[in-house]
């Protein structure tokens, strides 16, 4: 064990952050993260060529014989997938194209091992990874359960138990432990995309997999795609050959860009996350307001999973609106400082309303409710945020602007 890895052991999550994937760089006589965009590279000679090949296609890493081929190893990836790895406490890590492209190749991976292609699904999921089992699309057959059902959901061919916590949209949280009890000998993979790894790391829960929506909170600034599977090193083995064929690959420029991500993490989330409290308690108090969906609110976390698997409620939160449809649509046109968008996790605030968007292709009667929207907090001052919040909620309740589209159109 080399001393880096002998202090890593006792270092905070700040110092892993900054410091991880980066230990060669001194004695490479760089500074910041090098960038190889080399999508081929020479070969020694045929047969150590060959050998490379054969153990990267196969899932390994590269020997003598080099890199070979983007799709097959890229080391400003290989940089990202191990760091991310480090902040899961995981061996290894297989970055991808996107989340989507990550769950796809995880899933591939999974049906692929022998034991069948049923998957169990605990609702509710991410909109794109409930619609990619609910079309069957890949092949696979899903049961989607809620947590308390996993046991009886799962049979002799189950190949995978998916889970996702906090869930997208409303915020609940799932115990990944009695999920992975339930499941007995079948694998879980938990998609943690809202903690990131500085509030949540479900492989200490029992998971097999963790699965990151990049996109997010890890590269945190809205500019770059991608996805993670943090894992063992034979589940790594084994979903690495599904993305060498399938070629979902994380571009180098994504990786250098969420790798830098990876600094700020910590500053980023907590102070999104400490707005985020302070909006949530707030939002509590306005009469436009049904309910607020933030595990940080009381009675919001009945298995009092807050402070042991997840260690703060993040910056994510959702409104139950009064008015429903209508008043989302109302809301979404009249906030100025939350731009009105799909994603999450970035520096600047969102809003978007699911049941429309992001969760559209979900069944309907797993769909969420037609008066919630939901809301990413950035790093704006929490005043400013709640100013808006509060002038177009007080907006919305006295119906002005709701009705306002319709008076400007019949005055045209
Ligand atoms: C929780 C969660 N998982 C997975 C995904 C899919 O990630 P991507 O959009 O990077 O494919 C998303 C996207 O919004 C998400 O919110």
């Amino acid at each position: 064990m080399t001393s880096t890895d002998a202090s890593s052991l006792h270092d905070a999550f700040e110092t892993i952050a900054v410091r991880a994937g980066r230990d060669d760089l001194t004695a490479l006589g760089v500074h910041a993260l090098p960038i190889d965009l080399s999508t081929t590279n020479p070969l020694p000679d045929i047969d150590a060529g060959g050998a490379s090949y054969e153990a990267i296609a196969t899932g390994g890493h590269p020997t003598e014989g080099g890199n070979v081929y983007a799709r097959l190893w890229n080391p400003t990836v290989a940089r990202f997938e191990e760091a991310l790895a480090t902040l899961e406490g995981a061996a290894e890590s297989v970055a991808f194209a996107s989340g989507m492209a990550a769950f796809s190749a995880t899933l591939l991976a999974a049906m692929n091992r022998g034991r069948g292609r049923h998957v169990v699904a605990v609702r509710p999921l991410y909109g794109g990874t409930d619609h990619l089992l609910s079309s069957g699309l890949l092949g696979a057959e899903t049961t989607f359960c809620a947590p308390d059902e996993v046991g009886d959901a799962v049979r002799a061919d189950t190949c995978l138990v998916v889970m996702e916590t906090p869930c997208n949209p409303t915020l609940e949280l799932v115990d990944i432990a009695a999920v992975v009890a339930a499941a007995g000998d079948v694998p879980v993979m938990v998609d943690s995309t809202f903690a990131t790894p500085m509030l949540q790391n479900p492989l200490a829960h029992g998971a097999a997999l963790v699965l990151h929506s990049a996109t997010k909170y890890l590269g945190g600034h809205g500019d770059a795609m991608g996805g993670v599977v943090a894992t063992s090193a034979e589940w790594a083995t084994a979903i690495r050959p599904v993305r060498a064929i399938t070629g979902g690959l994380l571009h180098p420029l994504g990786a250098y860009l969420l790798h830098r991500g990876l600094p700020t993490l910590a500053l980023r989330v907590r102070a999104q996350q400490a707005t985020a409290g302070e909006l949530a308690l707030l939002l509590t108090q306005h009469p436009a307001v049904a309910r607020v969906h933030y595990p940080g609110l009381p009675g919001s976390d009945p298995r009092g999973l807050l402070g042991t698997q997840l260690r703060g409620p993040g910056a994510m939160l959702a409104l139950d609106l009064i008015g429903g449809y209508a008043a989302a649509q109302a809301l979404t046109g009249l906030l100025r400082l939350f731009t009105h968008a799909v994603s999450l996790g970035g520096v600047d605030s969102l809003v978007q309303h699911p049941a429309s968007l992001t969760h559209r292709p979900v069944a309907p009667d797993a769909r969420p409710g037609a008066g919630i929207v939901r809301l990413s907090i950035g790093l704006e001052s929490g005043a400013d945020l709640w100013r808006d919040l509060e002038a177009a909620l007080d907006a919305v309740l006295d119906g002005t602007e709701i009705q306002r589209p319709l008076a400007q159109a019949s005055a045209t």
